[in-house]
């Protein structure tokens, strides 16, 4: 587990939860190996830390992670390599902090974990949108996955969808609501609240960035855009081509104007190819109180997919909570290893 903040804990708790059905339905058994944050430092023990002190949150100090009697989990690792190593890694669940300029530290610790000959999943957008095509063909050389369902739309499987059930699909354009902070401080304020209540309601959530000004001025949805461009649509995007404004300048009075009118704002993601290229934009967006899109209130989200097949394929996702994208992690991690056992069945056969 390389991050342990909100996403990596919930995903702790919700792999014990579902530890015997993994176990009975999948025939996979797991143990945690490795933890690291830059407080905790990296921690490594190859046969197992005790998930009990992982489920009750971050450990104040690695030593609360020793085992009884004398076993040590070591802490005189000093980079990533090593923890891999220390940790004998076969699947790295990254969930650091996202960096909307260059995806990194999130991109060199996955090649450094597909290096070493583990599965990346990783809930970190940056990841993708800095980095798909070398990560996608480093883990392919490798025959290891890189997987990272959980980057939009939280575990809701939509690259899954388009790379394993939509064959030869292609996907024109999209539009939407991806980010869960702005969408909840709107319809706070559209209830009364103020523009800071609102946002002290997404962070106590847990699902605000940890920088909240990336969802505020729409980063974190221009990062979704571009992965959901680099990974479904064959371009190679970056999030300083999204034509992108937050809403930090809509106040209260704005939106509750807005709602008296029939309308209401939303932080609509728009993305359409023209030839090779494609436009893209993240804005603000007053919206007919009958259009679906206004339905999609507080961490609910919604996405209009146009393909050449299904000329509107509409996904939405009611209320979810940080389990959601704990499960995300989860579903990618049983797909990784299970299809890895089975390519290596085919190969001895
Ligand atoms: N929360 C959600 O609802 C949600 C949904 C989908 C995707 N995501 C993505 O999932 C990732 C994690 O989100 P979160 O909510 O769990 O964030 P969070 O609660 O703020 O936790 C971030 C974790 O990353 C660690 N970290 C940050 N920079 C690091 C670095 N350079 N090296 C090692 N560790 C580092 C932090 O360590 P320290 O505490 O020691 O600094 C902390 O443990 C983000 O990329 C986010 O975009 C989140």
């Amino acid at each position: 587990l390389l991050g342990f903040g909100n996403v990596n804990r919930t995903l702790v708790r919700l792999l014990v939860g579902r530890e015997a059905e993994i176990r009975a339905r999948y025939g996979i058994e797991w143990r945690i190996t490795g933890i690291a944050s830059r407080k905790l430092g990296w921690i490594a023990d190859c046969n197992g830390l005790p998930t009990s002190v992982l489920c009750a949150g971050a450990p104040a100090r690695a030593s609360s992670l020793c085992r009884p009697p004398a076993r040590e989990a070591s802490t005189s690792i000093s980079n990533v390599r090593e923890w891999l190593q220390a940790a004998q890694a076969d699947v790295l669940f990254e969930a650091t902090s996202l960096n909307v300029e260059d995806g990194q530290p999130a991109v060199g610790y996955i090649r450094a974990a597909l290096e070493h000959g583990a599965h990346a999943i990783t809930a970190n957008k940056g990841a993708v949108v800095y980095a798909y095509d070398e990560l996608s063909k480093l883990a392919a050389a490798q025959g290891k996955r890189f997987l990272f369902e959980s980057t939009v739309m939280d575990g809701v499987p939509i690259f899954s969808l388009f790379r394993d059930s939509l064959p030869t699909v292609h996907l024109r354009g999209f539009r939407g609501i991806l980010n869960s902070t702005t969408n909840l401080i709107l319809s706070g304020m559209e209830e009364g609240l103020t523009f800071d209540q609102s946002l002290a309601k997404a962070q106590a959530l847990g699902v605000a960035e940890t920088d909240a000004s990336y969802d505020i001025d729409g980063w974190d949805a221009a990062v979704k855009v571009s992965a959901l461009v680099n990974a479904l649509m064959g371009v190679r995007f970056r999030p300083s081509a999204v034509q992108r404004e937050g809403i930090r300048n809509l106040s209260a009075q704005t939106v509750r104007a807005a709602r008296c009118a029939g309308k209401c704002y939303k932080l609509v993601c728009r993305a359409a190819r023209t030839g090779e290229t494609v436009e893209a934009s993240v804005r603000p967006e007053l919206v007919l109180l009958t259009d679906p899109m206004a339905q999609v209130n507080g961490t609910s989200s919604i996405v209009y997919f146009e393909t050449d097949i299904f000329p509107e394929l509409v996904i939405t996702e009611n209320n979810p909570g940080l389990e959601v994208t704990a499960y995300g992690m989860l579903a990618d991690f049983v797909r990784a290893v299970s299809e890895g056992r089975r390519r290596d069945r085919e190969e001895i056969s």
